[in-house]
């Protein structure tokens, strides 16, 4: 039974009802990277409902898509000794914050809202310490997606997606002979480790993928089945454009908006973009899934810092529940590009690509083909992480061999570990 109510839009209401409406304490300072167009657009609903509800929203916002720059800027904040009220952070990194005893937790909210019905149980997992509620997530984006324009690629003679990377280097083989970009691509690391955990997901299938960007065993890393992810990754560095290099993300999207590029492969944040510039899905732009039949998660969740201060600490409370809402939950994630945490929202509202992304994600659960990002901070520790996109993007900007590479990032992830 689909419940639309919960607690927080109720006193909302009621508040409202009562004439003025409910000054409400709760203060909370964010510290996001939610800075392009479609992200600016989704945080600003998240920003208006708190405000809404008579929250104080200070922002801070870190430019930089895929989080790392913010990263770095809560590192200084805490060293400072001046955490942020609440934080964009996700997958291992709010387990790593944990264990450090710097955050607060949200249980109380959760277990009044009943969170664990409502959410699926490996994104529950995620959201928790000792088994408490420390973090309250937004969405659920799939980063295993191609977007296409479908006027580039009739141009080219092409009616149809890639469902196979053979398949994908044959359109872009097509493209390259009508002059066109295959490939629009920002070069930044975490933007070449979202190719290479795709293409990774395609060659080797997921439970190679968890063998080698999950449980980073030396055999996967080093197996034949990497080498030909790295030879697919070669051919793909072949597919961009002469300026891919430091482009930001939003921008290569926009290539593909424009007509300046075909295809760009990018996680649904990127229809975020599409849908801020009022392109409609199906005619300006398509979306299929990159080969691989899997799902390649990546849930963005809001983490509450340690703070003093009675205002503080209602305002933590005051948005986990807010972000929990069935109504926040569908409003944001119709901006953002990506489904609801919430499995008890109706996407009736939502498109064919949100659609899709849930039936794959079930069919993932079902199949055991739902693995983490670890280019998004999902799977690994950070500084994990940091060996995958050091070696990855040092391969895509040089002439490495595609056994070194195996071989290198085997030797970086062992280091690390
Ligand atoms: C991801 C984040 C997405 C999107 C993307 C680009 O890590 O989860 O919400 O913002 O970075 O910045």
């Amino acid at each position: 039974m689909f419940r639309y109510m919960t607690f927080a839009p109720l006193v909302a209401a009621a508040g409202l009802a009562l004439g003025a409406p409910a000054r409400a304490e709760g203060t909370v300072e964010v510290l996001h990277w939610w800075t392009s167009g479609g992200e600016a657009k989704a945080v600003g609903e998240l920003k208006q409902s708190f405000e809404a509800a008579g929250g104080t929203w200070i922002d801070s916002p870190i430019a930089g898509g895929g989080g790392d720059a913010a990263m770095t800027a809560l590192r200084a904040r805490v060293v400072a000794g001046n955490p942020p009220t609440a934080v964009q952070l996700k997958g291992p990194g709010i387990q790593e914050w944990a264990e450090l005893g710097a955050l607060a937790d949200v249980e109380g909210v959760a277990a009044a809202e009943g969170w664990d019905g409502v959410l699926p149980p490996v994104l529950a997992a995620i959201m928790k310490s000792d088994g408490r509620y420390v973090a309250a997530p937004v969405n659920i984006h799939r980063v295993d997606w191609i977007w296409a324009n479908p006027e580039v690629l009739a141009r080219a003679g092409i009616d149809t997606m890639p469902t196979t990377w053979d398949e994908f280097n044959a359109a872009a083989d097509k493209l390259i002979a009508a002059g066109i970009t295959p490939l629009a691509h920002g070069g930044q690391p975490w933007q070449d480790a979202t190719i290479f955990e795709n293409v990774v997901l395609g060659v080797g299938g997921a439970e190679f993928y968890r063998a080698a960007l999950v449980n980073l065993d030396p055999e996967a890393l080093t197996s034949p089945t990497m080498v030909a992810a790295f030879d697919q990754l070669r051919k793909m560095r072949g597919y961009v454009d002469a300026n891919f290099s430091g482009r930001d993300w939003n921008l290569a999207t926009a290539m593909v908006m424009n007509g300046e590029a075909a295809f760009q492969i990018m996680g649904d944040w990127a229809k975020g973009e599409f849908l801020a510039a009022g392109k409609v899905p199906g005619k300006d732009f398509v979306c299929a899934p990159t080969p691989g039949g899997g799902f390649v998660l990546n849930a963005d969740s809001f983490t509450f810092f340690k703070v003093s201060g009675e205002d503080n600490i209602a305002g933590q409370q005051k948005l986990a529940s807010l972000i929990m809402s069935p109504e926040f939950q569908k409003t944001f994630n119709l901006a953002k590009g990506s489904i609801p945490a919430r499995t008890d929202v109706p996407l009736d509202e939502f498109d064919d690509c949100a659609k899709l992304s849930h039936a794959d994600l079930l069919k993932a659960t079902e199949a055991d083909t739902l693995v983490p990002s670890m280019a998004h901070e999902m799977a690994i520790s950070r500084s994990v992480r940091g060996e995958f996109l050091d070696l990855v993007t040092e391969f895509f900007n040089s002439d490495m061999s595609s056994e070194d590479a195996a071989q290198r990032l085997a030797d970086a992830v062992k280091r690390a570990m």
